[in-house]
């Protein structure tokens, strides 16, 4: 199994009565997502997205980052939300914080479009001074004001750099089969396209062209992270709390909700997770946080952030419970060396290695957390690759929608975000827009 759930570090806060209680609300989830009665069912698509994705999209995407990679110095993901945090998530997981910095056969990757800062904006356009840049805009809707702006100012960039041919060839457009101003003008200006699937939204888009065409281009083993995510497609099916940890996390998450733990805190010893941790809290803030409902999911990397926010962890308001994310084989180890004199007094470590230490301080945390009263829920990564990677998305989106389930709202709808655009555009004098 590629990610493990150890449940040892929640045995004194959850009752086994408490599963038995909860188990015929876990079954009713299943049929309800499985079957595509429940409420969204029209947007469960990713649930067989790992065995029925489209094949020709696939080579598609495969052949364009081929060719992104050879005339590229630099490509720009220009999206929000569900549209980038699963590529950049990946990308910094499976690579590094540094992928940029260490890149290099692959183009350094940035992400833009995802906020209304210019300065932001600004500085990305002076980093591609110069550069061969290439560029991939996705949006579901087409209408996202962050991605929009951000796409029209690098459309004239590359137009006004190669000339309106030639930056046609590094305009990749994702987004709707058929509706929407990106694709209209997509099919307008001869961009190539891929498809986010109708029956798709943008958080549980990883899998398709919007996770995949970033991470290809970086070199990311796409089919091994579609392996590894059609084998938790397998795995997470049976209908079994005992079996299923998928099942299991969502009912622990409910059970906890129920007894007063309204934060979820992700966190891990990896800093690469950061984005990861940035994936997670969208995906289940904006499928479960409505109808007054809902875990408020934050994220925390250790050991830093126990140097921040620790002791609000070990002594605060006990609200909360973390779920927590341990790699066990790390992708690269440190062995710590001798000092003279012994001045720091570490000599102690000479010759162990830093994960050694990490780990010794992860074990630490937990225990020092659970008698804090802070219920941990501890997912096991063996090692950092592709198809864990795959497995891990797949388990999450799942987890999360049965936990949806469970809660009694609609996983796949987000009717708050329309909110701050409704003030916003009010703010901005949209023409032709009529204020609520
Ligand atoms: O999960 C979601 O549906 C959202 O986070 C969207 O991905 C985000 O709002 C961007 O939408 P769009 O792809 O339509 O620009």
């Amino acid at each position: 199994m590629p990610i493990k759930l150890n449940t040892e570090y929640i045995s004194s806060f959850i009752k086994d009565e408490e599963f038995y209680a909860i188990e015929s609300q876990v079954n009713l989830a299943h049929n309800l997502l499985q079957n595509r009665t429940g409420l969204g069912n029209n947007f469960t698509g990713w649930l067989t997205l790992p065995t029925d994705y489209d094949r020709e999209e696939f080579d598609k995407i495969k052949v364009v980052s081929k060719k992104i990679i050879s005339n590229t110095d630099i490509f720009i993901v220009i999206g929000v939300g569900g549209s980038y945090l699963g590529a950049r998530a990946a990308i910094e997981l499976v690579h590094s914080q540094y992928y940029n910095d260490l890149s290099k056969k692959t183009p350094e990757i940035y992400f833009i479009g995802n906020s209304l800062s210019s300065t932001a904006l600004y500085n990305i356009l002076k980093i591609c001074d110069g550069k061969d840049v290439s560029i991939n805009v996705i949006s579901k809707s087409g209408t996202t004001i962050e991605p929009a702006i951000a796409f029209r100012t690098f459309k004239n960039f590359l137009e006004k750099k190669y000339g309106k041919k030639e930056a046609k060839n590094r305009i990749f457009c994702t987004t709707d089969r058929q509706k929407g101003p990106l694709k209209a003008m997509a099919d307008e200006e001869g961009y190539e396209t891929f498809v986010i699937p109708d029956n798709i939204g943008g958080r549980f888009s990883v899998l398709t062209a919007v996770g995949l065409l970033p991470m290809a281009v970086s070199g990311i083993d796409i089919d091994e992270l579609i392996l590894g995510a059609k084998l938790a497609q397998d795995n997470l099916f049976c209908n079994d709390l005992n079996k299923n940890d998928c099942y299991k996390y969502a009912a622990i998450r409910n059970i906890l909700y129920r007894k007063g733990k309204h934060i979820e805190i992700f966190a891990s010893y990896e800093p690469d997770f950061l984005m990861l941790n940035e994936w997670l809290k969208q995906l289940f803030g904006e499928s479960e946080g409505k109808d007054n409902k809902g875990i408020f999911p934050t994220s925390a990397i250790f050991s830093t952030d126990l140097h921040s926010i620790g002791q609000y962890l070990q002594c605060g308001r006990r609200n909360l419970f973390e779920t927590v994310f341990y790699i066990e084989k790390p992708q690269k180890d440190v062995i710590i060396e001798e000092i003279s004199k012994n001045v720091d007094g570490l000599n102690f470590l000479t010759g162990k290695s830093l994960s050694f230490v990490n780990e010794k301080a992860f074990l630490g945390t937990v225990l020092a957390h659970t008698d804090g009263c802070v219920p941990n829920v501890v997912f096991k990564i063996s090692e950092v690759n592709p198809f864990e990677l795959g497995y891990l998305f797949y388990f999450f989106e799942k987890a999360c929608a049965i936990s949806s389930y469970i809660l009694g709202v609609n996983p796949f709808d987000q009717p708050g975000v329309e909110k701050y655009k409704n003030n916003m555009f009010d703010f901005l004098k949209k023409p032709g827009y009529v204020s609520y």
